[in-house]
């Protein structure tokens, strides 16, 4: 299949057909997901709890990013990546941002990239996009932001914060984002940004009435065991597959039975005699 383009994804948007992604991290999801035929993958800082054990995704790095999207461009190398900046990156000035988005696109290889936030990072995604780099924006319950959330809380769930996430997706728009996801807000918000806005509106825990959706890769698949957030669905069940492969190797090595005569290499018959070695 030939890697999609942005006006692939405006053309999904037009025709109706969903756009399907996931996170992954690795180049061995990466291949699967790639066979399986996902639209896209989004190398996410979600890796900080999923793949590097941290309780959220504050300490992720550029570095860490950049070394997993190249990973994952090597098993996917016809899908459509896009590095989810970290936080810190795009925090503290316009120039950071467009330097660190940059990086993303120069040694990470992907074909866009994501940041977190609305009306207060329009400076940075304009700056961005100006640069030619396309923007995912990410608007709703923003992870990196959780402290001053308090917690991992859907938004949007009042008047006022519904007005606030319809804000922040309008202001990431007129920046200049090509793409919107809403993460962790009411159906009803997202529907309503999803009617207003001309580019693709994307959920993860927004409801149906979108352009396409996103999960997580460790819920999803079922590899992260020490949260599911409400929205998410578990189509496999790696966790316990995993687990299960390492208990019988474990009893099959302890009791003998592996390695097998068919695991076991055959030496020629004139080597035979060891003992004239
Ligand atoms: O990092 C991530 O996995 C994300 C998803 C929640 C969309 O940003
Ligand atoms: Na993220």
């Amino acid at each position: 299949m030939k890697k999609k383009t942005i006006l692939d994804l405006y053309k999904m948007k037009e025709t109706g057909e969903k756009a399907v992604w996931m996170t992954a991290y690795d180049s061995c999801f990466a291949s699967y997901a790639e066979k399986a035929g996902m639209d896209m993958i989004l190398v996410g800082d979600s890796m900080g709890m999923i793949v590097y054990g941290y309780e959220g995704t504050i300490p992720v790095t550029m570095d860490m990013s950049i070394n997993h999207c190249q990973a994952v461009r090597r098993g996917a190398p016809n899908t459509y990546i896009i590095g989810d900046m970290p936080f810190g990156s795009y925090h503290e000035s316009v120039e950071d941002a467009v330097r660190n988005a940059v990086r993303f696109m120069k040694e990470g290889d992907v074909d866009a990239i994501k940041l977190e936030g609305g009306v207060a990072v329009a400076d940075k995604i304009k700056a961005i996009s100006q640069a030619g780099i396309v923007v995912f924006g990410h608007v709703g319950l923003t992870p990196q932001s959780s402290a001053s959330m308090g917690g991992f809380k859907a938004q949007g769930r009042t008047t006022d914060s519904a007005r606030n996430v319809i804000k922040d997706a309008i202001a990431v728009y007129e920046a200049g984002a090509r793409v919107v996801l809403l993460e962790g807000v009411p159906e009803e918000v997202c529907s309503f940004v999803h009617k207003i806005l001309p580019i693709p509106v994307y959920g993860i825990g927004a409801g149906a009435d979108t352009d396409g959706q996103v999960l997580v890769i460790g819920d999803a698949l079922g590899m992260f065991e020490a949260f599911t957030p409400k929205f998410s669905k578990k189509y496999a069940e790696i966790a316990k597959i995993a687990t299960e492969g390492f208990t019988e190797y474990i009893k099959e090595v302890r009791e003998g039975s592996f390695p097998a005569p068919e695991h076991k290499y055959k030496i020629s018959g004139d080597i035979k005699d060891f003992e004239k070695l």
